[in-house]
């Protein structure tokens, strides 16, 4: 088929990663998860007992990760030198850490390099979602796209998600933590020239998908 990038950019709690893989699914397109990829350069670091704050040898270490990665929507896959990280590279003390990986420019270039070839061999048919993919991954994206949603919306989901073992205090102050450590590298709470945002506060999953699949419509 044709080219189609569906670009997907949001802060954490918005539905972004499930409403992504559905819309995946629906467009017959491959999915990539960008995040995951933060995530498990952050769990490398961990595992080899690296400190975050030498930022040569953390973007070293991505430079050289051995990273598989699944590229559907139906099957979720990390490994990390052979080792099966999926469920790993979710454990909090990985969310509390990715964000110091993230946050170094020379880790993001070679991910957004990576990124951008898996999207290439994939002949442009694929949903990316992330944080930087409508500003700079796939600035060129035919489809590009902010899931938005309310503060109070996204801590409800998170605390689903969570299975309520923390406290929704304890919640909030890490979301909004992580966002805010993460703002400073990409601007994902506003909707950068030509990206249409679609706010799912006041929908449900259902209506999210849908929405989005209507600006995919217009779009292409
Ligand atoms: O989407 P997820 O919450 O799994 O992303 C984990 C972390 O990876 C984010 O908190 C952010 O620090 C980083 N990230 C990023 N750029 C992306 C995707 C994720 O900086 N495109």
């Amino acid at each position: 088929g044709r080219p189609l990038v569906v670009a997907i950019d949001g802060p954490s709690g918005s539905g972004k990663s499930s409403v992504s893989k559905e819309v995946a699914r629906r467009l017959r397109l491959a999915y990539l998860d960008t995040g995951a990829m933060y995530r498990a350069v952050t769990w490398d670091c961990l595992d080899r007992e690296l400190g975050l704050g030498d930022s040569a040898l953390v973007e070293a270490s991505a430079r050289a990760l051995d990273l598989e990665l699944s590229t559907s929507a139906d099957f979720e896959y990390v490994a990390v030198r052979g080792q099966d990280v999926t469920a790993a590279i979710r454990e909090p003390r990985i969310s509390a850490s990715v964000s110091a990986v993230a946050t170094n420019l020379g880790v993001r270039d070679e991910l957004i390099r990576r990124q951008r070839a898996l999207i290439a061999a994939h002949g442009r048919r694929m949903v990316v979602e992330g944080r930087d993919i409508t500003t700079v991954v796939a600035r060129d994206a035919e489809v590009r796209l902010l899931l938005t949603a309310s503060e109070e919306a996204r801590m409800r989901r998170r605390g689903l998600q969570l299975g309520g073992t923390q406290t929704a205090e304890q919640l909030v102050q890490q979301v909004v933590e992580r966002d805010a450590r993460d703002s400073t590298v990409a601007s994902f709470t506003q909707a950068a020239d030509g990206v249409y945002t679609v706010d799912s506060s006041d929908l449900d999953f259902e209506e999210t998908v849908s929405a989005v699949l209507d600006v995919v419509q217009a779009a292409v």
